[in-house]
């Protein structure tokens, strides 16, 4: 429920992406926002007023004067109420009449007329959006200070391949969210690891941890919606690339130092979430060991180096948070953890609470003692831990 008390006015405009407009309402009052509906006539070729009613529980408005409004200023009343606007899709008319200052319908009046933010998510065929006229509007609107939001490149509805797509409706409900969050982390570079590591026994056979990496994820989306320049190391995990993250795959304990090294220096805060092999092969066999040649294969083991304990003794270096992950005895071993790789912030999470699932359960525990967050979804847990590492490093 993070856009709980949020009012969005979500316009939209006559084109195919619309269809889509109804999945961003459901994804919108999931999150907790009041969504209300302001259709041009061209949407309503492509989706009635009925399905956006029934998904926002609200009545949709298309006409500029709808008698609905005691005093015939929907244009106003509609446009005072709203947190934000977001038009999805905007078609390349919409943004030409906006750009000019044209009010000729309802949506382009309350446009003209608000006093809050407007974000908007073209929606054409490519030859429209690379249009010099498409391209002169667009950059009129973001001097103007309206986000664009998009659009994206591939295959559009016409059968023609290029940009001009409307974004999916997530990535939409994500600009939203950051829209939304406090810029606590503004500034800020944040380095992250994420995900298990895989020590390879042979070509086809290793050594990882279990380790879905979503909690790293959902740090690395919530830190760049608070504002930061986040890059990601990730180790093998199939999960998709939060927007606006710089994303660095790597596989081994090795690799992942290495990716993590050459940008520790640079970075303000290093969050080290990813379960790190504690041991890798000596040598890792160059074919695959075969079954048939007699005896249990000797398996050498030597020990990874600790990422994290490496950055935090770094001078000048970032402000180091580790995770530990226990099975019992949760914030004396979190303690002893934080001591022992002298790093000012340790997360202890208990690994049958977190593991694999979108929950989990935190302690915090730092100079000031320990701080106990309420089981939450991962995504909530991380923006808490993201505004506390905000009040540590003194961001606003
Ligand atoms: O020592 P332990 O593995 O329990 O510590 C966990 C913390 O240290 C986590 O933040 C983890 O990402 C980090 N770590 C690391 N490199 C290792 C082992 C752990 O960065 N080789």
């Amino acid at each position: 429920m993070e856009l709980k008390g949020k009012h969005v006015v979500l316009g939209v405009t006559g084109g195919i992406a619309a269809y889509k407009a109804a999945e961003l309402v459901r994804l919108l009052v999931k999150q907790g926002a009041e969504v209300q509906v302001a259709m041009t006539e061209g949407a309503s070729h492509f989706v009635t007023a009925t399905t956006f009613q029934a998904l926002s529980g609200r009545p949709v408005f298309t006409d500029q004067w709808d008698a609905r409004m005691p005093n015939a200023m929907a244009h106003i009343d509609l446009s005072r109420q709203a947190d934000l606007i977001l038009v999805a899709p905007a078609s390349a008319d919409f943004l030409a009449r906006i750009a000019h200052g044209l009010a000729d319908d309802l949506l382009t009046t309350m446009v003209l007329a608000r006093d809050c933010p407007l974000l908007v998510a073209p929606a054409m065929n490519r030859q429209m959006w690379e249009n010099p006229a498409t391209r002169r509007n667009a950059a009129q609107l973001l001097a103007d200070g309206v986000g664009l939001l998009g659009p994206a490149s591939g295959e559009q509805a016409c059968g023609e391949v290029g940009a001009g797509r409307m974004l999916e409706p997530e990535e939409i409900l994500d600009e939203v969210l950051t829209f939304f969050t406090p810029k606590v982390l503004a500034g800020k570079k944040l380095l992250l690891t994420a995900g298990p590591t895989f020590e390879a026994i042979d070509p086809v056979r290793g050594i990882t941890n279990l380790s879905s990496g979503r909690m790293g994820y959902a740090l690395a989306r919530a830190a760049r919606q608070a504002g930061a320049e986040v890059t990601l190391v990730s180790g093998p995990v199939a999960l998709p690339t939060p927007a606006g993250v710089e994303r660095i795959d790597v596989r081994s304990a090795l690799d992942m130092q290495a990716a993590v090294m050459a940008r520790a220096g640079e970075a303000d805060i290093f969050i080290a979430v990813a379960a790190v092999a504690d041991y890798r092969v000596a040598k890792a066999a160059e074919h695959k060991l075969k079954k048939d040649l007699g005896g249990v294969p000797p398996i050498e083991l030597v020990e990874n180096p600790d990422i994290l304990a490496g950055v935090a003794a770094l001078k000048n270096g970032p402000f180091c948070v580790g995770f530990a992950a226990e099975s019992q005895n949760l914030e004396a071993y979190a303690q002893a953890k934080r001591r022992k790789k002298n790093i000012p912030l340790i997360v202890g999470n208990l690994i049958q609470d977190g593991f694999g699932g979108d929950d989990n359960r935190l302690v915090l525990v730092d100079d000031d003692g320990v701080h106990p967050l309420a089981p939450a979804s991962k995504s909530t847990l991380a923006r808490q831990l993201i505004e506390h590492i905000a009040n540590l490093t003194g961001g606003n």
